[in-house]
């Protein structure tokens, strides 16, 4: 989709979309809208529509919500639903800006920029025999006035959008064309394009290496397995690295402690940890940000066979940990470990961001809007939610105690991939996760795991974007390591 800025009144636009907060007044001065807004005075609430002709033009008056509610993520939203809405009708859109003095103008462009590439998404498109063509083609943003830092905001958001589309069809793809190989030629690609240093690891090379957890992981799949590294350097002369790990289960399974069948089929999403990492750095790259990142995804699927993963199975990790693997479902810790630990030892970084579907103890906890955060630095996990909110993302920090760390306790070996003791072996499963990973992280450096099993896909369709992978995170972190 084509997105501009306009500053002068529209002329021969399909639509003009404009925003009305719930029970105000709109600046606008076509008396067909007034009127309206005169005899439904409670019009405005979040995504509902009205449409009314105004002397040929199409004027799609669409509720923003209170006024005191109103943030980036109303805002992308609400851009999102007036382009979802229109996607077959119109040729173009015009979008009033809505001015509040919680947004500044410029991520006031960003948002609603980012929200209209994001409600064009959709991934059925590829398996579906037919399909409604999308007729809307041209996006403007009607403000006041244009400049250069507008302009920008424009510019950010195309490469972010870009970003968070390609991951979200990584996502989306069914596993068996989203393979270990398929996700590292589009690695390959995504490295060539912005000149990143690629490491691949093959499972022959992770076996000398001694990543035990992440080659018994790969060993009950018969499509080759990898840990890739990507490294982006735009910030010479400095020691300051980070590390953006993720993980990438194509498939998973649940491997011989096999899943129920019922939802089995939405373990294709399990990947999207590294899908949000492979997207971070490209987006990094391309905004040519003051800083250096390696983005480590440890790619593979989860599946029983003879060679498989078994229940009581001891590993050795990368970090020279052993784990007792007690549930073979419980792999997204293991495969996370190796990584944490390749990217510590290997590549030095200073600090790390970790991202993984990796319980499903998190949707119980949070449910699909809210990202779980676990550290071991209070300050650096704050500096993370803080830019969530910055561009609309909500993150919320769990408790990390050491009391924690008696639940991964094993009889015969250095830790338990899964938590027993408590009250049952279900407590606190999130944190379990988290305190598994914490266990490779070398001399207390900054390290913080997102926990995105809840909020990385949507199985309902919202007014503003498809049902299925979201791409989360991506913005997130993008913000930060800009801040850094
Ligand atoms: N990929 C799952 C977690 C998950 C579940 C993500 C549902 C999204 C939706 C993970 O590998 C897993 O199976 N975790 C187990 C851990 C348990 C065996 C300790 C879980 O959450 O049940
Ligand atoms: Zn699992
Ligand atoms: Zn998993």
């Amino acid at each position: 989709m084509k997105i501009q800025l306009l500053s002068k009144k529209p002329l021969g636009a399909d639509f003009i979309a404009l925003p009305v907060f719930e029970g105000e007044k709109v600046d606008f001065e076509e008396s067909v809208v007034k009127e309206f807004l005169k005899d439904n005075p409670k019009f405005g609430k979040l995504f509902e529509t009205q449409l009314l002709y105004c002397l040929g033009v199409k004027v799609l008056l669409v509720g923003i919500g209170k006024k005191d509610k109103f943030n980036f993520e109303v805002c992308q939203n609400w851009a999102g639903s007036v382009v979802k809405s229109l996607l077959n009708k119109g040729q173009g859109v015009v979008l009033l800006a809505p001015t509040s003095e919680s947004l500044p103008i410029a991520q006031t462009v960003y948002a609603l920029s980012l929200g209209m590439e994001i409600a064009t998404h959709d991934p059925s498109v590829k398996y579906k025999s037919e399909t409604e063509p999308t007729k809307l083609k041209v996006g403007q943003i009607w403000v006041e006035k244009s400049s250069p830092s507008l302009q920008a905001a424009l510019q950010k958001a195309k490469i972010l959008a870009e970003a968070i589309n390609s991951a979200r069809t990584l996502g989306d793809m069914p596993a068996n064309e989203m393979t270990p190989s398929y996700f590292l030629s589009v690695a390959r690609r995504v490295a060539l394009e912005n000149k990143l240093k690629l490491q691949v690891i093959d499972e022959k090379k992770a076996k000398k290496m001694g990543m035990g957890a992440f080659v018994g992981v790969s060993a009950g799949s018969d499509e080759p397995s990898y840990l890739i590294a990507l490294e982006y350097q735009g910030k010479r002369g400095v020691k300051e690295k980070w590390g953006l790990v993720g993980k990438g289960i194509t498939f998973d399974s649940g491997g011989i402690s096999i899943k129920p069948g019922e939802g089995m089929h939405e373990m294709k999403y399990d990947m999207s940890g590294a899908a949000a990492v492979l997207a971070s750095i490209q987006a990094i790259a391309k905004m040519g940000l003051k800083a250096n990142v390696v983005a480590v995804c440890a790619v593979t699927e989860n599946l029983p066979s003879g060679k498989a993963l078994k229940p009581g199975d001891i590993v050795k990790t990368y970090s020279g940990k052993t784990a007792e693997v007690l549930n073979t479902d419980a792999e997204g810790r293991l495969v996370l470990a190796d990584a944490l630990t390749f990217a510590q030892k290997d590549f030095k970084v200073s600090k790390i961001v970790d991202l993984a579907t990796l319980t499903g103890a998190m949707i119980v906890a949070l449910g699909d809007f809210t990202t779980g955060v676990f550290s071991n630095n209070e300050e650096f996990a704050q500096r993370l939610i803080a830019s969530g909110q910055v561009v609309g993302e909500r993150f919320w920090l769990m408790p990390m105690d050491e009391d924690y760390e008696e639940l991964i306790k094993s009889e015969m070996a250095d830790m338990s991939n899964i938590g027993h003791g408590g009250s049952s072996s279900r407590a606190a499963g999130s944190i379990v996760g988290a305190k598994f990973l914490e266990k490779v992280i070398e001399d207390k450096r900054p390290w913080i795991h997102l926990d995105i099993a809840g909020t990385a896909w949507d199985m309902k369709a919202r007014p503003f974007r498809g049902a299925g992978a979201t791409g989360v995170g991506i913005k997130t972190l993008v913000e930060l390591v800009a801040g850094s």
